[in-house]
């Protein structure tokens, strides 16, 4: 068969939750083990606000993950954020982007900002620093449909904030919408967006067909086919301004499996396997480099990493469950078996 082995430069993850504590212990390996880096999402409790909270962070990871591995760090935007600490974080190396949680959006978001008109000097400092801004991009509204959120977060928050700082670099994070890729696109070089696995893989079906499941629920919410489609489109189009982000975002079994489940898939131990089988059903096997490991890095003006990574056309069983000591996670693709597995 032809294409049997795939070897790519070394690639990264540009969305990750490491959580912290056991949690961090039990997870980051499996991050570390296939990708050089990854930008590390800041929603602890309580979340990680400044330089020296981002420092002492990032070296847990370190002691966590061992050597070979480079988290690179986000602060996490409240409305009182300091434009000029943000700028001296970026500067001295620490904070390697800045991320907009609307209030309320999701987990771990109740620090997040209420009004983009909190942060405009923060914006714009970070627009003169060259720092990165990563958006969940989801409206909170409780009169919008938790379905159409992300559309409508477009039109009423992320145009206008495009538009007023044109120098300043986005990223819309985990797209889950034909709207979101088409934005996107038609924006200049400095807007992008991150693709998760399980957007690539799932629909709303999948969460609410023949019973509720509750792994298959993250946020934003998968929605419709065609927009699973259209992701998949701009996936694989070979388009610069889509890039690798898992979004893994590991809860505890009983967390998620519960009356009021948390948002969140743990993508993490199968990531590589899971997106290249989407770019193999695509007939896009030879996208797949610059979408893991080159337009991310680019963006965010970051060197190439050195070194290779191996898969391989080769059917892998997905664990139905990992435990670590008294962690007990369901990874995506639980039970399933994926056409390809990763060598090393
Ligand atoms: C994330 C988490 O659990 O921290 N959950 C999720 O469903 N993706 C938060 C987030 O990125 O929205
Ligand atoms: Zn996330």
């Amino acid at each position: 068969m032809a294409n049997t082995k795939l070897t790519i430069r070394r690639p990264d993850d540009w969305h990750v939750h490491l959580r912290d504590g056991a949690m961090l212990q039990a997870v980051a390996p499996y991050t570390a083990r296939q990708f050089a880096r990854a930008i590390v999402m800041p929603n602890l409790s309580p979340p990680v606000t400044s330089i020296d909270a981002a420092r002492a962070y990032r070296e847990r990871i370190v002691a966590a993950t061992g050597p070979g591995f480079t988290p690179l760090m986000v602060a996490y935007l409240t409305d009182w954020i300091d434009g000029a600490m943000l700028a001296e974080g970026h500067a001295a190396g620490v904070f390697t982007a800045a991320k907009l949680y609307p209030a309320h959006a999701t987990t771990g978001s109740a620090h997040g900002v209420t009004d983009v008109a909190h942060i405009r000097a923060a914006l714009e400092a970070m627009q003169r620093a060259g720092m990165p801004l990563l958006v969940h991009g989801e409206v909170t509204d409780p009169d919008v449909d938790v379905f159409d959120r992300e559309a409508v977060f477009i039109g009423r928050t992320l145009a206008a904030l495009v538009r007023d700082f044109p120098g300043l670099k986005v990223v819309f994070e985990h797209i889950t919408t034909e709207e979101a890729a088409q934005f996107v696109a038609a924006q200049g070089n400095n807007v992008a967006a991150t693709i998760t696995p399980q957007h690539l893989h799932i629909n709303r079906n999948a969460m609410l067909v023949g019973g509720i499941r509750p792994h298959a629920y993250c946020l934003p919410v998968a929605k419709r086919e065609k927009h699973r489609l259209a992701l998949r489109k701009a996936a694989t189009s070979g388009s610069a301004k889509f890039f690798l982000g898992t979004d893994t975002a590991p809860h505890r079994v009983e967390t998620k499996e519960s009356a009021c489940g948390c948002a969140g898939i743990f993508n993490a131990p199968f990531a590589l396997e899971s997106y290249v089988t989407v770019f193999d059903q695509e007939g896009a096997l030879d996208r797949f480099e610059a979408f893991a490991s080159e337009n991310g890095p680019r963006f965010y003006g970051l060197p190439l990493n050195e070194g290779t990574i191996t898969l391989e056309r080769n059917a892998v069983q997905v664990p139905e469950r990992y435990a670590h000591a008294d962690i007990s996670l369901v990874p995506f693709h639980a039970g399933e078996t994926l056409d390809w597995c990763f060598v090393g």
